[in-house]
Order: structure tokens, then C-alpha cells, then sequence
């Protein structure tokens, strides 16, 4: 409604005086009602759709701008008893703005009184997105914008500083062109139909809900159909199907890339996120296949011009695990039996039973040993036990980093083992002062896992390099990217910020003595390539991002779905000597997980491997 549009603050003086009242008005311009807590008389709508608690209803007579709602919530378990989709009804009622959480955005709703009904077999006809409509919310394309989420975000929903502002705050004026929060809040309450509809991952939780993308453009589309978080764009154009309205449920064996049967159903948002409410569960059409990708083609050559060198976080990795045969598997036939595996995420003898029980020989023989039967190699493993329940993760399993190695391939060099309490230092030579052993430099890495150091030499004395395995601090904490603090709260990030000083300078002290010194840091770091500690960590280390060197594209650059989107927290930085032998074939992140099924998971994340030369200089 134009008049409206141009005089968004008399809203609420005019409504009363004008012909009856709007769904649009009610909705209006902002994130929060105009009409908050007010009540009103003689509202018309068609009721569209059903569910548990209420229904909603769409505009008898739809305005054309597109930043309102044609449809809302009427909240009441009782006053849809006799309604049907397809009646058109009268009410009076209450508006008001609802959230369960102080981080989710709000929803408004109303509260209906004296609801008659006008008559009943009108037609019901779904706004399709991804297509150009008519009529009900003006002639135009009803497709989300792909990168932005809020006008809050400065342009990066990771920028530094997050957490600044808050849309129920500022109550933006809503932008459905450029901002996707904005285009699914002018879309709450309205029945649409998704059409093409793709799987990003396995169901988000046992409720089976589900992230998909429909038949509409989107940006950051990997070779598997998913979408990748690159800088500066995390996948707006992503939505939750939530619990169908119907009481059926969403299927629970979905995965990355399937497509689904259309889903027609109404877009609410719901506990953090926009989703679509389906009149009843779509379910699966076809799956891509093959069901795994290849084995990597990179292989142990084991000298020290093309050494194989992998990394991997196990998840919470104790002994008896029931995924030993498939982590096995990994990195026997996927990772090609590599010369050292960065693992992360190692538990103790007693996994997480909180006993005092630190040493994990165990769990780390138990994998060498059933590697051993697969390989024939006699792999051997390192580790340093930290101080009990000191270094984070499920208490009690006292997860640490380790390296699996082939003893016929590379060994330490003068080892020198630390323990838990022994901070490691650079010392003349380069060369370290434990070796292995961990960095510490309290408080930085209180409650979370110490960086595990190693120098090492190949057998035949021609390679010499230094090895860095990284567990940062988790993103636990995070808000929601569609929830009400802007830029959202990044979990763990000052955490991660002056873990990537101590980490960074530790190497740029290698780096000082000899600058063509081997250095390899690889692991979880917990945070995305382009965010501020990794920037950071770049900076001061002098490595160099191996996703860079070797020229992977930004959108296969994932080990992880979170969420809407695939993303990258496993990285392998390297020395500049090591960066300039690298080509685009030696370094592949081997989708194991992320495009698996459920019953072949083996961890949350993909592990990667490189081939590197390490040869002396
Ligand atoms: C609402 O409708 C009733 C009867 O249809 C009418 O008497 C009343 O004046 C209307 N109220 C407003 C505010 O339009
Ligand atoms: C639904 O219809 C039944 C039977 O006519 C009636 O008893 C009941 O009060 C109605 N419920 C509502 C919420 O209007
Ligand atoms: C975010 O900011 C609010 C103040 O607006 C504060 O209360 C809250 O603790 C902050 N959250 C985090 C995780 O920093
Ligand atoms: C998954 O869904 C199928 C079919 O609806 C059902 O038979 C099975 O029990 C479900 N499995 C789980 C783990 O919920
Ligand atoms: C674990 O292995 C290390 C090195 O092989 C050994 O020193 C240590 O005693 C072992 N711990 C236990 C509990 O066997
Ligand atoms: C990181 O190091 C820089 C430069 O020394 C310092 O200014 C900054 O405060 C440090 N940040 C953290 C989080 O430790």
C-alpha cells in the first residue's frame, strides 16, 4: 500500500480512522510491528494453513510493497477448531511480538477475538519462490539474496567487532532485495512452494529438521550441490524445513546434495532461524552418486621431496570406539597411508569417564595396530598427556592432538619429550627445546588443547622439518547467523585471536633463525580462512594458506557442514620454502564425512592430505 509505504510512522494514527485495518499494516515495514500491543477490529484474511497452536492467515487485500507481509500468525489452539484452509474470515484480536530466547529474532503475532467466518472453498494458491509472481505480493521475482544477511553486518557476518548490535533494537527497515533475513522476514507467515529442492547436509538434528536451497540462484555452490561459506558471502539463501503441520515426519536418512520432493508450507521463524513449516514431509527423490568420493591420489612416496602428510579430527576418539574400522579406512585407503597424521581430538584410556585417567596409549595403540593389520605398516604414534580436565572437551576424556607416523619413513628428530607442564621454546639451530612438546603460554590456552610441536628428519637424513598440530578454541557460544546480535556472536574468537599470536610467533621464531626452515601447522583451528584469527595467525606465523598455494577453489575449500552451509575449520599452513614446490595436486580435502550417510560417519569433519617436499635447504 503506497500511502503507507511513503507514511510508514502515522501507521498507527491512521489505522483506526481509515477502512478497516490490514494484515500489511500489521506487519509493516520493520522487523517489529508498528501495531505492537495494540489491538484491533474487523482484520479479513484466508486462512492458508493449519498448524498445532494456530493458523495464518493471508490479506484480502494485499498492498504493493514488497517489505510487508501479506500473512500472520494468529496464535490460539482453539478458534481454528471448525476453520479449514480456504475460508475467509473476520476477526478482531491483539498484535504482539513474541521469542523464546533473548538471541532469536522476534516473531509477531496476533491473538484473535470474535472470529466469524465470511465464507469458505476460496482457492489457496502458494507464492512460488525461485519464479516471478503475481498478485499477492506484487509482480515481481521472489528469490533471496545470496550473501548479505543484515544491513547490520557491515558486510561480513564474521567482521570483528560482533555482537554490536541488535535488530530488536534498531528494528531495521527491511531490505528484501539485498538483505536475506530482511527477504524472509517480509515473507513471514506466507505459504510458499520450494521447488528443486536440495539437501545441504544430513538433518540438523533429531527432530529432522532440514537445510535446503531451492530452484532459485545461489552463490557458493560446491561440485556436490552443497553451498560453501566464502568470505564475505554465508549463504542467506539457505532455510530450514522445519516439523511438517501435518504431524507426518521429515525424512531422517537425507544427505548432502539429495533432492527432495517440492515442499509447499509457511515461512516462520522459528527457535534462531527462518525455516518453511510444510503442510506435510517431502521426501527423498535420488541421492548423487558416487555415495563417497575417490580415494585422494596423492601418495606416501615417503621422501623428503614428496612426503604425504594428512590431518584429521576424529571426534572424541577413545578406545572400542565402534568408527575404528572406518577411521582405519580413511586413512589407509582415502588418505593413502600417509607419513604423519595431525589428529585431533584424541581421549585418554578411559575415554570420557572422569577418573584421573590422562594417558592415551591405548586409544592410540588401538588405532596403529588395527592400521597395521590393514597396511602392513607398523605405525607408531606421539602424543604429550595433558594436565587432567585442563585442556577442554567432554570432561573427564582429556582430548589431546597426536601424530600417527611410519617409523620406515620419518622419525624424530634428537626427541627430547616435554610433558604436560613443559612450555616448549625455539632454541638455537633452529631446534626445539622439547621435542615433542606443547605450547603454552597461560591463560591463552586454558580449557583448550596446547599446539603439539615436533621437528622430525626422513630416514635417509635429507629432509629436516617442523611440525605444529592446532586444536583451537570452539566456536561454542555462537548466536544463531540469524538471530538478533549483529554482527552474530563468534563464539570463542578472542580465544582463537591470541591463540594465533602464541601459535603465529612461535613459528615466525623458526622462521627467524632459518627462513627457509619446513614448517607445517595443520588442524582444527576452529574459525574460517578469512576471519580474524586466521588473518592474524597469517600474519605473524609467515606461512602460508596451502587452500591458497595450491590453488583449490574457494568453493571445494570445506571439512564441515554446519548449519546451512559447508565450511572449512581444518586448514595446513606451510613455510614459504615448503608454499613454492606446491601444485595444484598436492593438496586434496577428501569428503568422506561430509557427503556420507549417517550409519558411514566416521567424525564431524573431512580429514586432508598433502604432499609436501621438506627436502633441506
Ligand atoms: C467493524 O465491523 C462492524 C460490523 O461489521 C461495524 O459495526 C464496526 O463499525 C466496524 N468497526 C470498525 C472500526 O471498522
Ligand atoms: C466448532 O463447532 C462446534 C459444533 O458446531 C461448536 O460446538 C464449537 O463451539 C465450535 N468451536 C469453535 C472454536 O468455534
Ligand atoms: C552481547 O552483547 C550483550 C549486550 O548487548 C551482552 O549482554 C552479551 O553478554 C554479549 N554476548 C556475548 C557472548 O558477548
Ligand atoms: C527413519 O525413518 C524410517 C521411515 O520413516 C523409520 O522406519 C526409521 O525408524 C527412522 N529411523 C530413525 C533412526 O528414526
Ligand atoms: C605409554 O607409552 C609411553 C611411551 O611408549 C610409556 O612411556 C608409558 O609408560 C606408557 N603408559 C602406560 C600407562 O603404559
Ligand atoms: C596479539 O598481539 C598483538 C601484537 O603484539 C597485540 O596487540 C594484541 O593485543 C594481541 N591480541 C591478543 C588477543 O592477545
Amino acid at each position: 500500500m503506497k500511502f503507507f509505504h511513503s507514511l510508514p510512522t502515522l501507521g498507527l494514527i491512521l489505522a483506526p480512522c481509515a477502512s478497516a485495518i490490514t494484515v500489511a499494516e500489521i506487519t509493516g515495514n520493520n522487523y517489529l510491528s508498528p501495531l505492537s500491543r495494540s489491538t484491533f477490529t474487523n482484520l479479513t484474511g484466508l486462512v492458508t494453513a493449519k498448524g498445532p497452536n494456530g493458523l495464518w492467515i493471508r490479506s484480502t487485500r494485499p498492498d504493493d510493497n514488497e517489505q510487508t507481509s501479506e500473512s500472520v500468525y494468529l496464535f490460539s489452539r482453539t478458534v481454528g477448531a471448525n476453520l479449514t484452509a480456504g475460508d475467509i474470515i473476520k476477526l478482531d484480536g491483539t498484535v504482539t511480538e513474541f521469542r523464546s530466547s533473548n538471541d532469536y529474532l522476534y516473531l509477531t503475532e496476533v491473538i484473535p477475538r470474535n472470529v466469524q467466518l465470511l465464507s469458505k472453498g476460496n482457492p489457496v494458491t502458494p507464492v512460488v519462490l525461485g519464479a516471478r509472481t503475481s498478485g499477492i505480493i506484487g509482480n515481481k521475482d521472489v528469490s533471496p539474496p545470496t550473501e548479505q544477511y543484515s544491513g547490520l553486518d557491515n558486510g561480513d557476518v564474521f567482521g570483528v567487532p560482533n555482537n554490536v548490535s541488535r535488530i530488536s533494537q534498531v528494528n531495521p527497515q527491511l531490505d528484501p532485495a539485498r538483505y536475506g533475513m530482511d527477504f524472509w522476514e517480509s515473507l513471514s507467515g506466507e505459504l510458499v512452494t520450494i521447488k528443486g529442492v536440495t539437501a545441504l547436509g544430513r538433518p540438523a538434528n533429531t527432530f529432522g529438521d532440514q537445510w535446503v536451497y531451492g530452484n532459485w540462484p545461489v552463490t557458493g555452490k560446491n561440485s556436490r550441490g552443497g553451498l560453501t561459506v566464502t568470505y564475505r558471502d554465508s549463504n542467506p539463501e539457505t532455510i530450514i524445513v522445519g516439523s511438517p503441520l501435518d504431524g507426518t515426519r521429515n525424512p531422517n536418512a537425507t544427505k548432502l546434495g539429495d533432492s527432495l520432493t517440492d515442499i509447499t508450507g509457511i515461512v516462520q521463524y522459528n527457535f534462531g532461524f527462518y525455516s518453511v513449516l510444510p503442510l506435510t514431509a517431502p521426501s527423498v527423490k535420488s541421492s548423487r552418486s558416487p555415495a563417497l568420493p575417490p580415494p585422494a591420489t596423492i601418495r606416501s612416496k615417503g621422501r623428503c621431496n614428496a612426503l604425504s602428510v594428512a590431518d584429521y579430527n576424529i571426534e572424541n576418539f577413545a578406545p572400542g570406539n565402534s568408527r575404528i574400522p572406518l577411521v582405519v579406512e580413511h586413512i589407509a585407503t582415502y588418505l593413502g597411508a600417509p607419513s604423519i597424521v595431525f589428529l585431533q581430538e584424541i581421549q585418554d584410556d578411559s575415554g570420557a569417564t572422569n577418573n584421573g585417567v590422562v594417558d592415551a596409549n591405548l586409544t592410540l595403540s588401538g588405532l596403529t595396530q588395527a592400521l597395521q593389520a590393514r597396511t602392513g605398516i607398523p605405525f607408531d604414534f606421539i602424543d604429550v598427556d595433558p594436565v587432567n580436565n585442563a585442556d577442554g572437551g567432554q570432561p573427564g576424556g582429556n582430548i589431546r592432538n597426536a601424530y600417527l607416523f611410519n617409523p620406515k619413513e620419518v622419525r624424530l628428530y634428537k626427541p627430547n619429550p616435554g610433558s604436560s607442564t613443559d612450555a616448549n621454546a625455539v632454541l638455537p639451530g633452529p631446534s626445539l627445546r622439547f621435542n615433542p612438546g606443547r605450547i603454552d603460554a597461560p591463560p591463552v590456552f586454558t580449557s583448550s588443547r596446547k599446539p603439539l610441536v615436533a621437528q622430525w628428519e626422513t630416514l635417509d637424513g635429507k629432509g629436516n622439518f617442523f611440525t605444529v598440530n592446532v586444536h583451537w578454541t570452539s566456536k561454542g557460544g555462537s548466536t544463531s547467523l540469524q538471530g538478533d546480535p549483529r554482527p552474530p556472536v563468534n563464539g570463542g574468537i578472542e580465544n582463537r585471536n591470541a591463540q594465533a599470536n602464541v601459535t603465529g610467533s612461535f613459528i615466525s621464531q623458526i622462521l627467524a633463525q632459518d627462513k627457509n626452515a619446513a614448517v607445517i601447522a595443520a588442524g582444527d583451528f576452529n574459525e574460517f580462512a578469512t576471519v580474524e584469527p586466521l588473518k592474524r595467525f597469517v600474519q605473524i606465523s609467515g606461512l602460508q594458506d596451502l587452500d591458497v598455494v595450491s590453488g583449490i577453489p574457494a568453493v571445494e575449500r570445506y571439512t564441515y557442514t554446519f548449519g546451512s552451509s559447508q565450511q572449512q575449520l581444518d586448514h595446513m599452513y606451510v613455510s614459504p620454502s615448503v608454499a613454492k614446490h606446491v601444485g595444484r595436486k598436492d593438496y586434496e580435502h577428501v569428503h568422506v564425512n561430509t557427503w556420507a550417510a549417517e550409519e558411514d560417519v566416521a567424525s564431524d569433519h573431512d580429514p586432508t592430505v598433502a604432499s609436501l617436499n621438506v627436502c633441506k635447504r
